[in-house]
């Protein structure tokens, strides 16, 4: 068995940013004319009237500030309300390959490392942008590295499964590293006229590379150990799926073809069993709260973070034990724990323990427990 090493991160952010202020001016300008074109139904009491969206409420309701997406001149159309992102020719790389390009290179560098010296690629994602050649395929060729690579979902948890994928295969001895990116074009999925939600998500894609510690080329994070649970729930759904054209309304513009929540009921499930999955991965490595110098937690929402983080260390979390990113990023899916791990190192000494941990549809949940080495 060889030990494992998260030698170099990477990160992606597209350069278009929308604040809560210019989000809930769109929004509502869109709801204003709907509620317009649709008076009659609406005081026949046919159609239900739109009800403003406010900065206030998105930013005391999330901790979200703003968000960085891909495009946002469709987004912020109150006539469109969605990304606008051109339809690429086969030959032209993919959107989530390009993205990709950049995260991996970046996290390359970051260890020192050539895209030669890379064994398999993970694209670990909420939504692939086809079916098939995986997205990773596209990106191995793209970045020219050798051996296999293959796509994977596990929703928000996409990063931490693939992690431990990369993790175990490198600890048996038939790779000796891997990447694991994960480009997450979260405005593609998100409905941007439901109030309720189109504050949530943002774009991102984010890149770790795993090396057996032998190789590293510097400092870096062993990884102790990698823990994933699942428990299904349809409380975060999309149905959009290859099927979709064979339904009898298939064409129709579905709601529930795009993301979909139950939001207060997540709050409530979620939050008991992150905790718990945490606590119980820190006992199995004979470690005390105490022993933990930082929290890497996936980005949903703020009070979620901090209530988590509250119960794992049993008492609030100083700023630097559970950094945010939330604020600037919004919901990025899989890719928010990479990029509180990412940008937050700073401080860490040599054998600090930290975990990261994404959590959400599935239900979804996976731990990783990293030290750091200088
Ligand atoms: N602007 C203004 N008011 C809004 C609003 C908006 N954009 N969106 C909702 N509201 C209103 C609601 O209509 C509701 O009004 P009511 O009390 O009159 O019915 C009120 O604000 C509270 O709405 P609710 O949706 O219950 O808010 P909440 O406090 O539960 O917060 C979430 C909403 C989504 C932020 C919260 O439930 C959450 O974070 N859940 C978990 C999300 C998550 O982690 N998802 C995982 C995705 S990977």
């Amino acid at each position: 068995m060889f030990q494992v090493a998260i030698t170099g991160t990477g990160l992606f952010t597209p350069k278009n940013v929308i604040t809560n202020d210019a989000l809930v001016e769109a929004f509502n300008a869109y709801a204003t004319t709907f509620n317009a074109e649709h008076a009659e139904a609406i005081a026949a009491g046919t159609v239900a009237a739109k009800p403003m969206s406010s900065a206030e409420f998105i930013f005391k309701a999330s901790g979200i500030e703003q968000r960085y997406v891909m495009d946002k001149t469709g987004i912020l159309d109150p006539e469109i309300m969605h990304p606008t992102l051109r339809q690429r020719s086969d030959d032209e790389p993919s959107i989530m390959a390009e993205m990709a390009l950049d995260a991996c290179s970046k996290a390359l560098a970051n260890a020192g490392r050539s895209a030669d010296q890379v064994d398999a690629i993970i694209c670990a994602a909420s939504n692939h942008e086809r079916a098939y050649p995986a997205i990773a395929i596209e990106i191995q060729q793209l970045l020219g590295s050798g051996g296999f690579a293959f796509d994977m979902n596990v929703a928000c948890s996409s990063a931490t499964f693939g992690i431990q994928a990369a993790a175990d295969m490198i600890r048996a001895g038939s790779i000796r590293s891997a990447i694991v990116v994960n480009p997450e074009i979260c405005s593609g999925h998100l409905e941007w006229r439901d109030r309720d939600c189109h504050f949530i998500f943002g774009d991102v894609c984010t890149a770790v590379l795993l090396e057996r510690e032998e190789d590293a080329q510097g400092a870096h994070f062993t990884i102790r150990s990698t823990r994933c649970a699942t428990s299904f729930s349809n409380n975060i759904r999309n149905n959009n799926g290859f099927l979709r054209r064979m339904r009898p309304d298939g064409l129709k513009d579905r709601r529930d073809m795009q993301f979909m929540q139950n939001g207060r009921k997540v709050f409530k499930e979620v939050l008991p069993m992150v905790s718990s999955h945490i606590q119980t991965h820190l006992q199995e490595e004979g470690l005390e709260a105490d022993d933990l110098r930082r929290l890497w937690l996936h980005q949903a929402n703020k009070t979620m973070n901090d209530f988590i983080g509250k119960k794992v260390l049993g008492r609030t979390p100083k700023a630097d034990e559970q950094p945010n990113i939330l604020q600037d990023y919004a919901n990025t899916s899989s890719a928010g724990s990479i990029i509180a791990f990412a940008k937050h190192q700073d401080g860490l000494t040599d054998g600090d323990v930290g975990v990261i941990c994404s959590f959400g549809a599935g239900y979804s949940v996976g731990s990783v427990i990293v030290e750091r080495k200088s």
